[in-house]
């Protein structure tokens, strides 16, 4: 790896998540000036510093986030390491992700997203996704990357509406698409894709499993392959069809919901592309559908985003107050813990 910035160019201000693996912060870069002075650092945890396997996901997610740049992705802006401990340092989105934001619904008693918003984030993935599965190296080549981890609490709404895919953590290129680490790399069950579970070769369609999976969940409101024992939901993954949407949700109009079950097809070959998922989801927003565009977006985040236009630091977390050091206070229980 070669010789980056250290974890003394950051000022930690506070947790944003606490993963298996790793813990994001949002961090300000010493010395800078302007909304980029602010990032999100993901950064190893101490506890699996030692393990290779893991360093390993961490040095894959590092060159593989140097490759993209997208206006829907969380941009790298640099990594490095200190005392073995490796961070990514990335542009820092104000916003919430939509594990959050239909958890926060939940919680204000508003139920699953209206379907024109949705569809409309849906489209923003699926456009991102389109960037990544084309993506080619140096000489033309196609990388044939794969995100393989498609799920609400990997895709942001920022305050100005923006949606970005984050967590680039196994994604992999097509040609090297196997599990090696059985229970560890993996995608959380209840969002993997069959074929992720039996292990077979993947490609872009595992993604638009999983965005289809999202979909499902923002306008059903619940996670349909999810079942009480990692067991059952595996077995779910695997054999269930999950409940149609018209079931749930008879206001969503047909056309939508086909799309829905089309792209949770088992057998990956009988899911529609991503090109006809964004002419789907197209078509449908342009059918009758009321205006979804960023200020609607931004509107759907606002409510739970106080300091939108102010500092991105709540009065909970006042800078002074806030652990100036790299070793931030842990004892605190995350502010989101992952999903
Ligand atoms: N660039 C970012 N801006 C703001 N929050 C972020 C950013 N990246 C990650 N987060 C927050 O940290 C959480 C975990 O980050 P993620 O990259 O998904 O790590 P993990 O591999 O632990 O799932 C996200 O769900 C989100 O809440
Ligand atoms: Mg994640």
């Amino acid at each position: 790896m070669p010789q980056g910035p250290s974890l003394d160019d950051f000022v930690l201000l506070k947790r944003l998540a606490l993963g298996a693996m790793s813990e994001v912060f949002l961090a300000e870069v010493k010395g800078a000036v302007g909304p980029d002075r602010l990032v999100a650092l993901k950064r190893m945890r101490p506890e699996v510093a030692g393990d290779e396997a893991w360093v390993r996901q961490f040095l894959d997610e590092a060159h593989l986030s140097t490759l993209l740049n997208h206006p829907f992705l969380a941009r790298l802006r640099t990594f490095g390491q200190q005392d073995g401990l490796l961070f990514l340092v990335f542009e820092y989105v104000h916003g919430l992700t939509l594990a959050q934001l239909l958890e926060a619904r939940r919680t204000a008693g508003l139920g699953p997203m209206p379907w024109a918003h949705a569809a409309r984030i849906a489209l923003s993935v699926a456009e991102c996704l389109g960037y990544l599965h084309a993506l080619q190296g140096r000489e033309g080549q196609p990388l044939g990357l794969v995100h393989r981890d498609i799920h609400p609490g990997n895709i942001m709404i920022a305050d100005t509406g923006a949606v970005k895919l984050l967590d680039f953590g196994i994604a992999r290129r097509s040609g090297r698409l196997t599990e090696t680490q059985p229970g560890r790399v993996k995608a959380r069950l209840e969002y993997a894709a069959p074929e992720q579970l039996r292990e077979a070769p993947l490609d872009g369609r595992t993604d638009v499993h999983g965005l289809a999976l999202t979909l499902h969940e923002l306008l059903s409101g619940v996670q349909p392959l999810r079942r009480d024992t990692p067991l059952r939901t595996m077995e779910a993954v695997l054999k269930d069809v999950p409940r149609g949407l018209g079931a749930v949700r008879p206001a969503v109009p047909e056309a939508l919901q086909r799309l829905v079950t089309a792209a949770l097809a088992k057998e990956p070959a009988r899911r529609p592309s991503l090109l006809e998922v964004r002419t789907s989801l197209d078509q449908a927003l342009r059918d009758g559908a009321p205006l979804v565009g960023l200020p609607e977006l931004a509107g759907l985040v606002a409510p739970w985003l106080p300091g939108s236009g102010r500092l991105p630091w709540s009065q909970e977390h006042p800078r002074e107050n806030a652990t100036v050091t790299r070793t931030a206070d842990v004892s605190r229980p995350p502010a989101n813990t992952k999903r």
